[in-house]
């Protein structure tokens, strides 16, 4: 930071000002590249609620930390932004720092030690669950040959996986029983994929841009403190009061010439109106609100409207809910070096279209329980949800959810007297007015032309003043959407943009030698 300049930004009156809506990852880093520029703009950022971090949200719970929202790092090793973060602001362990686990490559499926369960109490051996893991993860790898290809041969991943395991059924030779119960294993990998993904169906993620998505080596890790401590150390970096809380901007009024009582002389082009009345003028503003929040509400946001392919972009590409439910228990009914428990119904097929009411079925899109690292004498596990199934839970009461997962519980193990958990604690990432789902995948429909799109500043025809508008957020990023190293370096990006176009005016004016 230049001179330590306290109230948001720097004190020439000629530097520019740059609003920050959105104090998530994505805007957090951008205003961390922006202060550490040779000539600090003013700088704010507006957050809509009262914490920052966004999707990156750690709660006390369980006499723990738990994380309502990102969980791992993806892939932590030198290409990761957020490794090298957490690397630096020492939030690591040793483990997670070796060289032996930065080079891992797991191709992006965590590789558990796992048990899986039936939904009539029987356990499943694990060979047969690898079996139809390196079949199911074979195939999934296989989708990078529709990379660059014109036409493939169906739109979806789903209907690629599903053409593909239809053929092969025909081959196997077990009995009946058997094949119903590979299917059945292969329907939980199905939804497995669609909390990854952040969708309700692998039949709405596009088949040809799947592979477009990037996986950095290293094993996954945690946070043993919390991910938001990731953000918190970002913020603390960052000039106090630059980020402005309780702030929902309703509308972004651009192209324009905006004058202000408190900035007299002055003339803006951009205008942050917010839901209590305030204006915040500026030169630039930087959007890292999520695709969610855009998709519902990108007509009244922005004023003059986006231009019509940006608009298309933004309905486009997908945003869908992933979820996490947690449940605390008194005793462990689980082996202590169990890691995660799978939950295989029995009667489900992904060649086969069950339609029932949400009301009686949500729960068998749950793929089982990550078991969490026990805090002192607390033993909790992680459920994951997505797609329809978890926007549904999201509609009912603590009580509902726990009475239905105790009876998940009691079947797939067995023990109709497995005493019920003592607390639930859940994320409800789709009713959350200013995210409205949990990540971005590229749907069917949309390329990864989209992103770029959905990237690219405003004005976007060449108009003066440049860079009014400009966008981050994870689903503004290519190959890394739905992550929060994708996040980060569009923050990043868009921040060295406007350095940029900084670096370029005060070149110009210099008489050339
Ligand atoms: C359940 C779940 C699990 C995940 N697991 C992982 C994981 O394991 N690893 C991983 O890498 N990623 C994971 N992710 C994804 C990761 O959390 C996100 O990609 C990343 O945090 C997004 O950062 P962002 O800055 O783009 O958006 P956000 O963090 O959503 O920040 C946007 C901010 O904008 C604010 N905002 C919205 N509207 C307005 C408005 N009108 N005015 C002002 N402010 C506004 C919001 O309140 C929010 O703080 C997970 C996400 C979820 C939901
Ligand atoms: C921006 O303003 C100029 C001049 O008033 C106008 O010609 C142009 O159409 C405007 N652009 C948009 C996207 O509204």
């Amino acid at each position: 930071m230049a001179s330590g300049s306290g109230g948001g930004g720097c004190e020439f009156s000629s530097s520019p000002r740059v609003l920050v809506i959105g104090g998530g990852i994505a805007g957090l880093g951008a205003a961390q590249r922006l202060c550490h520029y040779s000539a600090a703009p003013h700088l704010s950022v507006l957050e809509a609620t009262a914490r920052a971090g966004g999707r990156i949200h750690s709660r006390r719970g369980f006499g723990g930390v738990v994380e309502m929202g990102a969980h791992w790092i993806h892939g932590p090793s030198q290409g990761n932004p957020v490794f090298q973060l957490a690397a630096a602001f020492g939030l690591l362990g040793e483990k997670e720092l070796s060289e032996e686990n930065q080079r891992v490559e797991t191709g992006g499926h965590l590789d558990l030690r796992s048990i899986c369960c039936t939904s009539s109490g029987t356990r499943v051996s694990l060979e047969l669950v690898a079996e139809m893991a390196s079949l199911f993860y074979g195939l999934i790898d296989q989708t990078r040959e529709f990379l660059h290809v014109p036409e493939t041969p169906v739109p979806s991943v789903g209907e690629y996986l599903k053409k593909e395991i239809g053929q092969q059924v025909a081959h196997w030779t077990e009995d009946a029983e058997t094949k119903k119960l590979k299917l059945a294993i292969l329907n939980n990998f199905f939804n497995t994929e669609c909390c990854i993904s952040g969708t309700h169906s692998m039949d709405l993620v596009a088949l040809a841009p799947f592979g477009e998505y990037t996986v950095l080596p290293g094993l996954d890790c945690t946070f043993s403190g919390g991910y938001q401590e990731l953000t918190n150390h970002i913020m603390a970096s960052l000039p106090k009061d630059v980020i402005v809380f309780n702030k929902p901007v309703k509308t972004i009024h651009w192209n324009g010439s905006f004058q202000e009582a408190a900035f007299p002389g002055e003339t803006f082009p951009v205008l942050a109106e917010c839901d209590d009345g305030s204006r915040f003028p500026a030169h630039h503003v930087i959007i890292t609100v999520p695709l969610g929040f855009l998709k519902e509400h990108q007509d009244t946001f922005f004023e003059p409207p986006l231009p019509a392919e940006k608009v298309e972009a933004i309905r486009k590409i997908g945003f869908g809910t992933n979820n996490k439910v947690f449940l605390e228990f008194e005793e462990p009914f689980w082996e202590s070096d169990c890691q995660f428990i799978q939950v295989v119904w029995e009667d489900t097929s992904p060649l086969q279209d069950t339609a029932s009411g949400l009301q009686d079925t949500w729960f068998k899109k749950l793929i089982g329980f990550l078991v969490l690292p026990s805090f002192k004498s607390v033993h909790v596990l992680c459920g994951f949800i997505a797609g329809l199934e978890s926007e549904f839970m999201e509609t009912l009461s603590d009580e509902e959810v726990l009475l239905s997962l105790t009876q998940v519980l009691r079947r797939v193990t067995g023990n109709p007297r497995l005493p019920a958990p003592k607390s639930v604690l859940r994320s409800c990432w789709h009713s959350s007015p200013y995210t409205r789902g949990s990540y971005s995948y590229v749907a069917v429909g949309s390329t990864g032309d989209d992103i770029d799109l959905l990237a690219q500043p405003l004005p976007s025809d060449g108009t003066s003043p440049q860079l009014q508008v400009l966008f981050a957020g994870e689903a503004t990023h290519r190959t890394f959407y739905s992550t929060t190293h994708g996040a980060l370096l569009s923050g990043w990006r868009e921040a060295d943009r406007l350095m940029g176009l900084w670096d370029l005016k005060m070149q110009q004016p210099r008489p050339r030698l």
